[in-house]
């Protein structure tokens, strides 16, 4: 097993180290623009391979060859927003930036399974599944089980439980219209409805909705990495284990959830062969109106790409 990471920053970085430290591959390639960057981090994260007892090999490149037959491609790539700068701006400047590995990564790894979690996420995973000329079982978009992870915390904080028995749904795009589901996000099989009233039950779905930027108030210069990269190789274990897992993930709609042609987090089914199944489960019409209403926020960022 072969796993490319694109994009050496912080979300990257710490993804490879979780794969790592997971030993989910025999070999990991770290790629960026910047110069001796994903060099010295791969360096630095095999050293520690001796003292952590684990065999991968981990290769930093500027170039594409390291990351030939790589049998999934993470890519992580992009850059946050500025001052001065538009969502459209970001939104193009990362399209061009997605559209480069996606297409430079396909060509030497024509078989791989491909988990975009640049931003804007949801059109990202759209661009590199264009730019990759992929079916679409093999481009699949990281946030749901980051959004959902945010909201799992959040309700073990909120009742004073372990994380562990807390599961949580969230659908949707990766942005201020997703969808969590209190009905389907429950503590030991309890759906959290029946735990908390609801304005407890809208507070936290309020604070998973801002999670992203809840995070970046506090950091300034940077935004989430250690849960989004947690959530990423979650999605590639799965993948890897061929574990049949079901994971929110954001994924190519085809008619499903009465959504065409665009990309939203729905319940997939992950295995080796990428995305397997998307389950459907039955919406109230508020939960429906709520995921179409966020799927066409997405579409509508698509109709505005420069590609
Ligand atoms: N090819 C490869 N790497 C690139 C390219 C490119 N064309 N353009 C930029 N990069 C690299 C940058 O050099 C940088 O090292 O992408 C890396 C991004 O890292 P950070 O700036 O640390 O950003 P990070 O926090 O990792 O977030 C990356 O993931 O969660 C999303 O919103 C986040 O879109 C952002 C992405």
């Amino acid at each position: 097993m072969k796993i490319t990471v694109i994009g050496a920053g912080n979300v990257g970085a710490t993804t490879a180290q979780r794969l790592v430290d997971k030993q989910l591959a025999n070999e990991v390639v770290l790629v960026d623009v910047l110069e001796g960057i994903p060099q010295g981090k791969a360096l630095d994260m095999f050293e520690a391979s001796p003292v952590e007892k684990v065999d991968v090999r981990v290769v930093g490149s500027n170039t594409y060859d390291a990351t030939a037959k790589s049998d999934i491609v993470v890519i992580t790539a992009g850059i946050a927003r500025k001052p001065g700068m538009s969502r459209d701006d970001l939104m193009n400047t990362n399209c061009a930036i997605v559209r480069n590995c996606a297409s430079s990564a396909v060509a030497v790894s024509p078989d791989a399974i491909f988990i975009v979690v640049s931003n804007p996420l949801d059109v990202m995973a759209y661009v590199a599944m264009k730019a990759a000329k992929l079916p679409r079982e093999r481009v699949i978009g990281m946030a749901g089980v980051l959004d959902a992870a945010r909201f799992r915390s959040f309700i073990a904080l909120e009742l004073n439980v372990s994380v562990e028995d807390v599961n949580a749904f969230v659908l949707g795009g990766h942005g201020d219209s997703m969808v969590p589901l209190p009905r389907y996000s429950t503590v030991a099989g309890i759906p959290i409805t029946e735990l908390l009233d609801q304005q407890a039950v809208d507070r936290l779905v309020k604070r998973t909705r801002d999670g992203g930027i809840e995070i970046v108030n506090f950091l300034k210069t940077g935004s989430a990495y250690y849960a989004p990269s947690a959530a990423t190789v979650a999605m590639v274990e799965s993948i890897v284990r061929n574990k049949k897992r079901i994971l929110p993930c954001s994924v190519y709609l085809q008619g499903e959830y009465g959504l065409q042609n665009t990309f939203a987090g729905v319940p997939v089914k992950l295995g080796r062969n990428g995305m397997e199944q998307i389950i459907q489960i039955k919406l109230n019409p508020d939960e429906q109106a709520a995921l179409a209403k966020s799927a066409a926020d997405v579409t509508a960022s698509i109709g505005k790409l420069q590609m």
